[in-house]
């Protein structure tokens, strides 16, 4: 997600590399997904109410968060922003998390730092004028920008909160990406005191642990996007584009992460409002998160396909079936609503168990 310094003027990085990251994630054979590790969903059992003592309009899935009221606990998880194609996908997906009542992440708004004129690619508040929008800057441009030269960014978008991703595991594989990932949480704390949005600590695909969740509440910050292993391989993405051993440390760690299931209990346990991202693809999946305790379950990948194969419409009906399916959970296993969903509906199995019997022990 950031620009090779034989390019300073950042075209490669604003043209290229956003195209070949839609492409890349948008293939509907899946080719970036995670290889032998998953999101340690399935792991999450929901106990069967034949009984439900509910009418399926009694259903409430809305909740509040960042300020904002949502209809169901769902997010279109940052994407991009900075080509033409990025800036339909913005405004057609915006549009209709605006219209679902569902939040939306944009891409990394580096794009337009490097190049003011592409700003209006990340421009949605004309489509999604009340929509929860989430802007996003990586953590190592974060550091070296000003709070006002942030706060101006997220202001000319008119985002709500800003994603602050962490993502160390890809820039390492990626050709010119970041090498220097020091300051990180002084950068957190900084724009958490100065910025005058919320912030939301972001990972890419590799997930949050109990340690680092821990270390991000306690400057003061509420809010994360666990992004887990499971889904969408950030480091995948970046070895098909990479070259020589840079591909090949790519191969070794194309699986490496916290699956986000595991990472949805670490966050939450360290008193984060967690959004779910990293391998949901349906609202079984979301209602999971939900029951772990995530305040909502965020979809990247599978939104971006679903638009790319379908247009607007494929779009819209396959989140219309995520929100039904978040609903269809609540209601077998008898929870008026999500907080019902939170208590004891569901019991952990497996791989995932060990997780959370042992995960937390890493913490340093
Ligand atoms: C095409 C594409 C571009 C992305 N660009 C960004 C980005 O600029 N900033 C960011 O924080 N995450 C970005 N992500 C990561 C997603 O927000 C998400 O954390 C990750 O893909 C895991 O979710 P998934 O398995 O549902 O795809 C991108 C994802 C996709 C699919």
């Amino acid at each position: 997600m950031s620009e090779s310094p034989q390019d300073p003027q950042g075209k490669e990085g604003i043209s290229n590399r956003k195209a070949d990251h839609i492409a890349l994630c948008a293939d509907p054979t899946e080719k970036v997904a995670f290889k032998g590790q998953g999101t340690l969903f399935s792991d999450v059992r929901f106990v069967h109410d034949a009984l439900p003592d509910l009418h399926t309009d009694e259903v409430d899935t809305s909740l509040e968060l960042l300020g904002k009221k949502l209809k169901a606990p769902v997010f279109i998880s940052a994407m991009t922003g900075g080509t033409e194609q990025a800036a339909e996908i913005n405004k057609d997906l915006a549009k209709l998390a605006n219209d679902l009542g569902i939040g939306f992440g944009l891409g990394s708004q580096r794009a337009m730092l490097k190049r003011p004129d592409m700003a209006w690619t990340f421009e949605v508040r004309d489509v999604a004028p009340s929509v929860l929008l989430l802007g996003n800057i990586g953590i190592v441009q974060a550091r070296e920008m000003s709070t006002a030269q942030v706060r101006e960014m997220a202001k000319k978008i008119g985002a709500d909160a800003l994603c602050v991703h962490l993502n160390p595991a890809m820039e390492l594989v990626q050709p010119g990406g970041d090498r220097d990932f020091r300051g990180g949480i002084d950068t957190l704390k900084r724009l958490h005191h100065e910025l005058g949005i919320p912030v939301v600590a972001k990972e890419t695909g590799c997930g949050l642990s109990f340690s680092v969740a821990k270390r991000i509440r306690q400057i003061g910050i509420e809010h994360c996007d666990t992004s887990g292993a499971g889904g969408t391989s950030w480091v995948g993405v970046e070895t098909l584009r990479a070259k020589g051993n840079d591909k090949v440390l790519g191969e070794e760690y194309w699986d490496w992460g916290i699956p986000t299931a595991a990472s949805v209990v670490f966050t939450s346990k360290a008193g984060l409002k967690a959004i779910a991202t990293g391998g949901l693809k349906t609202g079984l999946d979301v209602a999971r998160a939900v029951a772990l305790g995530a305040q909502a379950g965020g979809l990247a990948a599978a939104a971006l396909r679903a638009h790319q194969q379908g247009g607007v419409d494929g779009a819209r009906a396959f989140l219309e079936q995520v929100i039904m399916s978040v609903k269809t959970a609540c209601l077998l296993t008898g929870s008026k609503n999500l907080k019902e969903l939170q208590r004891g509906k569901h019991f952990v199995t497996g791989d995932l168990k060990d997780w959370i019997a042992h995960g937390d022990r890493a913490a340093t």
